[in-house]
């Protein structure tokens, strides 16, 4: 049986990626919808024209994830595309934050993230596809939003050194960083009170437009997807460098 995974679906851009895939899927069986909000999953899985799985899954409990491996090696599926786009982050100075908020953070966009892809790659095969969405926030460190850049920056670097190490099993990796995307995201953030910058506002694009490029990035085997010329030229000041020296690794 071949199977999508997506993950983070009840929302923003997980959502709208599970609805855009749909029509670009091949040798597609199902897709293994993600999340912890089940009814929302169910409502999502209605309106798909494919097989669905709802999976309901805390991602960031270590129980779950090892639930979830034990899943997969009952249905010994081959994964044709994992799209993993669950994330969290929470805006404040570092010395005021919650001890909690940092944790989950770290819990979901570092340890989850690292270990729930290793605990699929066994299923993916030659023709596999990864889309990880990291950020913008990636690029560069991001006073105010220390921890949620910091985990992001993991992230990225993760999928580019993975899409290097898969390439070789022609397993390709499309890590997607945008800016300010208007999603429910956002209002968790910076909730409180506390207000975006007009300058992020003002960049802030729709998650149907990243996502759009995403899966276009995607299919054209480029190892990142940025939306929206600000964040492309963040993109390009920054990681130059750095693109060069991977292509000597
Ligand atoms: N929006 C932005 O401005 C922006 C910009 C750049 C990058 N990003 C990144 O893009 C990705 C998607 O963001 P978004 O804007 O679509 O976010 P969103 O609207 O807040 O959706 C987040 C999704 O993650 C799921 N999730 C959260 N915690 C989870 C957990 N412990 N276990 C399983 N699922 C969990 C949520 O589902 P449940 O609550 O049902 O579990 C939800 O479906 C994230 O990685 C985010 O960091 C966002």
């Amino acid at each position: 049986m071949n199977i999508a995974i997506i993950t983070g679906v009840t929302s923003g851009m997980g959502k709208e990626l599970a609805k855009q895939i749909v029509p670009q899927l091949h040798k597609t069986d199902e897709i293994w919808l993600l999340a912890r909000r089940k009814e929302l999953m169910q409502e999502l899985a209605r309106t798909m024209r494919i097989k669905t799985r709802v999976i309901p899954i805390d991602l960031a409990d270590e129980r779950e994830l090892g639930r979830f491996r034990e899943v997969l090696s009952i249905a010994s599926p081959r994964i044709t595309l994992l799209a993993c786009c669950a994330g969290v982050g929470s805006y404040g100075a570092f010395d005021s934050q919650e001890d909690e908020k940092i944790s989950a953070m770290l819990r979901l966009n570092v340890t989850a993230q690292t270990m729930f892809v290793k605990l699929c790659l066994p299923y993916l095969r030659k023709g596999s596809r990864i889309i990880q969405f990291a950020s913008g926030a990636a690029f560069v460190p991001q006073p105010g939003f220390a921890v949620y850049a910091a985990t992001k920056a993991y992230g990225y670097a993760l999928a580019r050194a993975l899409g290097r190490e898969l390439a070789k099993k022609g397993i390709r990796v499309t890590t997607v960083c945008p800016g300010p995307v208007d999603t429910p995201f956002l209002e968790h953030a910076y909730g409180g009170g506390v207000s975006m910058s007009a300058w992020k506002k003002r960049t802030m694009v729709s998650a149907e437009r990243v996502v759009e490029k995403a899966i276009e990035d995607c299919k054209r085997h480029r190892a990142v997807s940025v939306c929206g010329l600000p964040v492309q030229l963040l993109y390009l000041a920054t990681q130059s460098a750095q693109n060069l020296a991977l292509h000597f690794l």
